[in-house]
């Protein structure tokens, strides 16, 4: 019975150590990283709600737009449009001194600003037209990519049911 002791401490060390890189990533333990620029206040979910999960807020808001055509969500009994660039980017107003800090840091490139506009590339040059331009462009691709995607999709089921 003596050691029993040790060796729950042994497999809970093992557990901690074997799984650190995956915990460090999961918890978003930002320690070690370069400062970011957060604004003032408070963001639309409580923050470490906001660090865990943002990324499915934003699937969940890009499928409510793009399927539904429903825009606006209500949090905290205030209406919100579901925008990358029209609600995170007017507080976030950087994404290179807040989104990318962090992303650069965790090793993960989200691919959302190949069409979505970016505030720090486009803030001071683009004209309203050039925008609309841009978005009417980023439509036309989303749409093929939505299509090439459902395409993947029907062949994985495809696969899977033989
Ligand atoms: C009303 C302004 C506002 C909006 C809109 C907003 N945020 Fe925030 N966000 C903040 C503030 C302020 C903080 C810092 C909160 C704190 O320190 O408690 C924050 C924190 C965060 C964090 C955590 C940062 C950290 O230190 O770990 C992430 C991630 C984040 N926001 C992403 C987003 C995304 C993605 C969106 C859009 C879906 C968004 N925010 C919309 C103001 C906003
Ligand atoms: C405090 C750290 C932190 C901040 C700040 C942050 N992110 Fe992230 N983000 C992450 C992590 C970590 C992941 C990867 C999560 C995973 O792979 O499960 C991620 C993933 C994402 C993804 C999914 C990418 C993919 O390929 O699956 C999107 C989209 C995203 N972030 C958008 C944003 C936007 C927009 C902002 C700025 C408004 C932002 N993030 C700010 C930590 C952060
Ligand atoms: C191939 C181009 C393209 C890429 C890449 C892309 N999107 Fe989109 N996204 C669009 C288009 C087009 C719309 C529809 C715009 C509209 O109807 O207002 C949209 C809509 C959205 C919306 C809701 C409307 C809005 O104004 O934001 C969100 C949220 C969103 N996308 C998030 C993302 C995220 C997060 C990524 C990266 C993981 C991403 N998108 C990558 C083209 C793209």
């Amino acid at each position: 019975m003596y050691n029993t002791g040790k060796v729950v401490l042994g497999i809970i060390v093992f557990v901690l150590i074997f799984s650190s890189p995956f915990l460090i990533n999961m918890s978003g333990d930002t320690s070690g990283m370069p400062e970011m620029t957060v604004p003032e206040g408070e963001c639309l979910y409580p923050k470490d709600e906001m660090r865990a999960n943002h990324m499915d807020i934003l699937n969940t808001w890009r499928d409510k737009v793009v399927r539904e055509d429903i825009r606006y969500t209500e949090i905290n009994g205030e209406q919100v449009e579901m925008s990358l660039s029209h609600t995170c980017m007017k507080c976030h107003e950087s994404r290179k001194e807040f989104c990318n800090v962090c992303h650069a840091y965790m090793e993960v490139n989200p691919y959302c600003w190949d069409c979505h506009v970016d505030p720090d590339d486009h803030k001071p040059t683009m004209t309203i037209d050039e925008e609309a331009a841009m978005e009417a462009a980023a439509k036309e691709c989303a749409l093929k990519e939505e299509e090439k995607a459902i395409q993947e999709s029907l062949e994985i089921n495809a696969e899977e049911e033989k």
